[in-house]
């Protein structure tokens, strides 16, 4: 407890810099700090038209993660399995426009990271609470992997594990706090990841509740 709590704590949860995961994969610390305001105005509208709910697994259990989407196309997954859909199945609607600020944020971080011209249609928003957990899987469910996926983390930190290209091998620990953007392509484009269970360590602003959205070329 004392070692993971160490690591969550320290004087100045703010940092700022780059942590490589890979040769083509990156944390930037902090990276999305100054637009969090924008950002999180961008959640509330996507959630407002097309509210977080708890999905079925292909093998029949419910995600402790709660999700939507944003954007042309939305992640979704039940009883058939895994893949992309341009109406929201809860709602029978379109899912919600991207936010201008997530486009922003995900092209600036892409070229920051090596990717220059990232124009993606697809954003899938998770949202975690104490206990939450999110198991070792790859990004594949999108039509070419040319293009990278960038992951914004606001609230609650999460033990994020980078892994290697099969389930098996060794995965990476890496903290990730409030403003962190991760961005993997290229050769890690297909890198196992997941998130370890979320311990309760309130956010002063968002409270008791970790936001991630991922965003990607997916058509
Ligand atoms: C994901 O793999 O879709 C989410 C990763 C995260 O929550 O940091
Ligand atoms: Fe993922």
């Amino acid at each position: 407890m004392a070692c993971t709590l160490d690591l969550f704590g320290g004087d100045d949860p703010v940092q700022h810099g780059r942590v490589a995961l890979g040769p083509q994969a990156v944390v930037l610390r902090g990276y999305a700090l100054p637009v969090v305001d924008e950002l999180l105005a961008g959640v509330d509208a996507v959630t407002a038209q097309a509210p977080f709910r708890h999905m079925e697994t292909p093998g029949g259990y419910t995600m402790s993660v709660a999700l939507t989407n944003c954007g042309g196309l939305g992640w979704t997954t039940d009883a058939r399995g895994y893949r992309y859909s341009r109406i929201d199945p809860q709602s029978g609607q379109p899912w919600p426009a991207m936010p201008q600020s997530f486009l922003r944020l995900a092209a600036d971080a892409a070229a920051e990271a090596g990717f220059p011209g990232f124009a993606p249609d697809a954003c899938l928003v998770n949202r975690y609470e104490p206990g939450s957990r999110l198991s070792l899987h790859q990004d594949r469910n999108e039509r070419d992997y040319a293009a990278p996926i960038v992951s914004v983390s606001l609230g609650m930190p999460a033990m994020f594990l980078f892994g290697g290209d099969a389930r098996a091998d060794r995965a990476e620990r890496v903290p990730l706090f409030h403003g962190d953007v991760v961005v993997w392509g290229g050769v890690d484009r297909l890198r196992y990841h997941g998130v370890m269970p979320l311990q309760d360590l309130p956010h002063p602003q968002l409270g008791s509740v970790r936001i991630n959205f991922t965003i990607r070329k997916a058509g």
